[in-house]
């Protein structure tokens, strides 16, 4: 028996020319990469500004400036109750979750922990685990690069940041996995529901032994007042920081590593500045503009006219990163990957007040990944029996990526 669906029409204040056959979560037939899935809805006729019916009805920003916009200007553009498609309740995530002003209570706490200076002194744990978790498997000439790699290292970062126990960690990827990929209405709401009750059993246990530990310090936080934090934002904020930097750091690394397998030029070129930091941050955020992961969603917080397109309160907005930096008005030669490229004003870590607070964490984990990754197996191919499987949603990726390399002798 064939499943329907049943898709209502656009509400009545979308024009007809304004709808675009679009299901940010399904591939077209025969694609199967993300990018190019959003990178031929770039080169297509859709209109810059589209509205379609999949998900629940919700538009889509393709323009660089139009997505900038939308992440800057919180007057517009909630990012309060955004998920596509929609369920209720979802958590408020703090500061993610909150439009300004009040978002700057939870943003004050994360943003001092996460500056250039406190990643740097993570660096040396971040080594030891990414060399750990190479030394697992370099002899062995092929690895699955994000099951043995690439969702490891995130995650185990995070759990030695939250001072909670390594014990964790494949039921954390699993946890994270699932929030970032289904668009199962029962399943992801299960799946929030454990997450919560995860961290919830982690702080409560974390508040009978206070460390020097992102949860101490989220557990400790007081207010301008001295009060100490509703315990049910510190709950939102603990979600925020598991969903927010595990995925996103693994997606990306599976795009860059596919990339390098498929390019011994662009391999080349990062081994011969392995060592020269201000070069490689320069090529690190370059492979970071053309291999963005995020779709970031809003809400439209009241009825308006954007750019003479009549828009209603609560109607959802996508806002494809990957689309955005590869706009020609704002990249030259937007689709080239230039290692080079001196002006890269990309948005991957997004725009505004809710810019990444662990952008510089993300950064520094790619980087370390790259050097000590390119320093035992400079020369790597994918799998040629490989299956790799791409996703989309709100992280754009691969769920499998084989890799194989000489190993030495
Ligand atoms: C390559 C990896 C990453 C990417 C592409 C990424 C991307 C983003 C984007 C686009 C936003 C803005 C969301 C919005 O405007 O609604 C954001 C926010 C955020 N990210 Fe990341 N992120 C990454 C890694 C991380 C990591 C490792 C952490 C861990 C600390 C983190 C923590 C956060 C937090 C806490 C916010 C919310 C900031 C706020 O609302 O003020 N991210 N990220």
């Amino acid at each position: 028996m064939t499943a329907h669906r049943y898709f209502p029409g656009p509400p009545d204040h979308v024009p007809l020319e304004l709808i675009h056959e679009f299901d940010i979560y399904q591939f077209s037939p025969g694609v199967n990469d993300p990018l190019e899935q959003w990178g031929n809805l770039l080169a297509s006729d859709a209109p810059r500004i589209f509205y379609t019916h999949h998900n629940g009805g919700h538009w889509v920003f393709l323009d660089y400036e139009d997505v900038r916009e939308a992440f800057r200007n919180d007057a517009r553009f909630s990012t309060f109750q955004t998920p596509i498609p929609p369920i209720e309740p979802y958590p408020v995530m703090q500061p993610q979750g909150v439009d300004p002003p009040e978002h700057k209570k939870f943003r004050s706490l994360l943003a001092p922990l996460f500056t250039p200076a406190a990643v740097g002194k993570m660096q040396a744990e971040l080594r030891r685990r990414t060399t750990a978790l190479l030394e697992a498997f370099v002899d062995e000439g092929r690895c699955e690069f994000g099951r043995d790699f690439a969702s490891l290292l995130p995650t185990g970062m995070f759990l030695y940041l939250m001072g909670m126990p390594e014990d964790r960690l494949t039921e954390f990827v699993k946890l994270a996995e699932v929030f970032m990929r289904s668009n199962d209405e029962a399943e992801r709401a299960q799946n929030i529901q454990q997450i919560y009750d995860v961290i919830a059993e982690y702080l409560a246990w974390r508040s009978t032994q206070l460390g020097d530990d992102l949860g101490s310090v989220l557990i400790s936080a007081r207010d301008e007042n001295g009060q100490p934090f509703e315990q049910q934002d510190v709950l939102n904020c603990g979600f925020l920081l598991f969903v927010a930097g595990l995925d996103t750091v693994t997606s990306t690394m599976t795009f860059i590593w596919r990339h390098l397998a498929r390019n011994a030029e662009a391999r080349r070129e990062l081994v011969s500045m392995i060592d020269d930091r201000e070069k490689l941050t320069v090529a690190v955020d370059e492979l970071l503009r053309i291999h963005a992961v995020p779709n970031i969603y809003r809400r439209v917080k009241k009825d308006m006219v954007y750019h003479g397109i009549t828009m209603k309160e609560n109607d959802r907005v996508v806002l494809p990163v990957s689309v955005a930096n590869r706009d020609e008005k704002v990249f030259e030669h937007a689709d080239e990957i230039d290692l080079h490229r001196e002006v890269n004003n990309h948005l991957t870590f997004g725009a505004g007040p809710h810019r990444c607070v662990g952008s510089h964490l993300a950064k520094t984990e790619v980087t370390i990944a790259l050097q000590e990754w390119l320093r035992r197996i400079p020369d790597f191919d994918v799998a040629t029996d490989a299956q790799i499987r791409g996703h989309l949603g709100p992280t754009l990726g691969f769920s499998q990526l084989p890799l194989v390399w000489k190993p030495k002798a």
